[in-house]
């Protein structure tokens, strides 16, 4: 019987049109741009208890596939997108308990910036924002904010490294007891408690400090999905939980061991980073009905075989237009783009065309495709062998139907093996993160 209690998270992929053109997107093709949908979602997931839903971003329409928009447009897939951050701060005024996640580049803000509107949405949700660090991979994203190209890969984490310490300084600039709020003495906030941080680095400076009270967390949850040499460095050192993608469950077992150790070389209990891997359980009424569910799945990306390479060349800012869909990647491919998404592609061995429905695990290798009870013993048993600390599921064309199947399915048979929550222990999103 399984035992380890595991964590489950959603990753949205953008604040984009859902399934607008499959089957069972019903109103999704409007009403996800007034976040509608997106707010239907979030309810839904929070009655299952999930840590959090993270919202994905980029600030670009891509043309990196046969050097053109014309697929990403199309396809409605990459773009349009709108900003996380605004949905964010919607979703926290329909939920209570769940944290949310909103995606920020750090080569398209500033710390102050960041630092004050991360502390105003944890207010907005008391305590239950997290933010998705993120650098920026693709030079139209550059170019959209006054710079020629992407700076060089690991030179980016190392000005991460700097902004995120920049952004805890200034979210740290306000002392816990600071506000007094009180009537006698005529005080609102005790200015002794309020300090300057005066930061001058080598990319970034702020005086401080933040002209918003300290945030309920204090310091909002930090997420981040890099997972090559330099990413898992940069995620050791500051991650509260990471996104992780791997191809099988060894490779996610040993990623999570080099992110633990990592951790623990800077002096982090690794207890305190959450490693979630992405998965994408398919669900039927039975065994049969679901491996039905992913042939047509798997047919309609294999139909859009553009739609999906499209997808991946946008990430990884390799053209696999280039390439034979019939053969494997040549091996040596890199980029200055995502590192680690472009090393499980190669490494895979498998035919482009295979790649084209993501490097996720959820494909019929886990058996995540079956009844809510037979994932759910398959996700369990899986999280055993991996030893913690979790699932992000997700979809790259969710319909409501999908997140029903989810959270009234496979999240009860989860619930009823004991390994995950069935309420929420704490009020804040760092609180319930940390909990087992
Ligand atoms: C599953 C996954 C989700 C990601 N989400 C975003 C995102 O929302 N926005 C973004 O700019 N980069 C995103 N990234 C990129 C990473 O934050 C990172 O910049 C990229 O993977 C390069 O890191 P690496 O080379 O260390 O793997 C994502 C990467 C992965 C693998």
């Amino acid at each position: 019987m399984a035992q380890t209690k595991f964590h489950l998270g959603w990753f949205q992929d953008g604040f984009r049109a859902p399934a607008w053109n499959r089957r069972w997107s019903g109103t999704s093709t409007r009403d996800w741009q007034d976040g509608s949908f997106y707010l239907d979602m979030a309810r839904s997931f929070e009655r299952a208890c999930f840590d959090y839903f993270m919202i994905e971003d980029n600030n670009y329409i891509p043309d990196v596939y046969g050097g053109s928009e014309a697929a990403y447009l199309k396809y409605g897939q990459r773009a349009p997108k709108h900003d996380p951050t605004a949905l964010a701060a919607i979703m926290t005024q329909v939920t209570r308990r769940m944290g949310i996640v909103a995606t920020v580049a750090t080569s398209e803000t500033t710390p102050f910036h960041l630092a004050r509107l991360m502390s105003t949405l944890d207010h907005l949700s008391h305590g239950r924002i997290g933010w998705n660090v993120v650098t920026g991979s693709n030079d139209r994203a550059a170019q959209n904010f006054g710079q020629e190209q992407q700076e060089p890969h690991d030179k980016r984490y190392d000005m991460a490294d700097e902004f995120v310490e920049t952004v805890r300084a200034l979210w740290s600039s306000w002392d816990e007891g600071a506000v007094v709020m009180d009537r006698e003495s005529g005080i609102y906030v005790d200015h002794t408690k309020v300090h300057t941080i005066d930061h001058r680095g080598e990319h970034y400076a702020s005086r401080g400090p933040l002209n918003t009270l300290r945030s309920p967390q204090g310091h909002p949850v930090l997420v981040q999905a890099g997972v090559s040499p330099r990413g898992r460095a940069f995620t050791a050192r500051h991650s509260d939980s990471v996104i992780a993608a791997a191809n099988n469950l060894d490779d996610m077992r040993d990623l999570r061991i080099s992110i633990r150790g990592l951790a623990a070389e800077q002096g982090r209990n690794p207890d305190d980073v959450k490693i979630l891997f992405l998965a994408q359980p398919m669900i039927g009424e039975t065994e049969d009905d679901a491996q039905r569910k992913a042939d047509v799945w798997m047919a309609d990306e294999q139909r859009f075989l553009d739609f999906g390479l499209s997808t991946l060349a946008s990430v990884t800012t390799v053209d696999f237009a280039q390439f034979d869909p019939d053969e494997p990647l040549p091996l040596g491919l890199t980029t200055n783009g995502h590192q680690g998404q472009l090393d499980n592609m190669v490494k895979s061995r498998k035919p482009l065309r295979e790649l084209t429905t993501g490097v996720v695990v959820g494909s019929r290798e886990a058996g995540f495709v079956g009844t809510a009870e037979s994932v759910a013993e398959r996700m369990a048993e899986a999280m055993d062998h991996v030893g913690g600390d979790g699932f992000l599921l997700t979809h790259f064309t969710p319909t409501r139907r999908y997140v029903d199947e989810i959270c009234d399915g496979l999240v009860p048979a989860l619930q009823d093996r004991g390994v995950v929550r069935t309420e929420y222990a704490h009020e804040t999103f760092k609180e319930n993160l940390l909990a087992f």
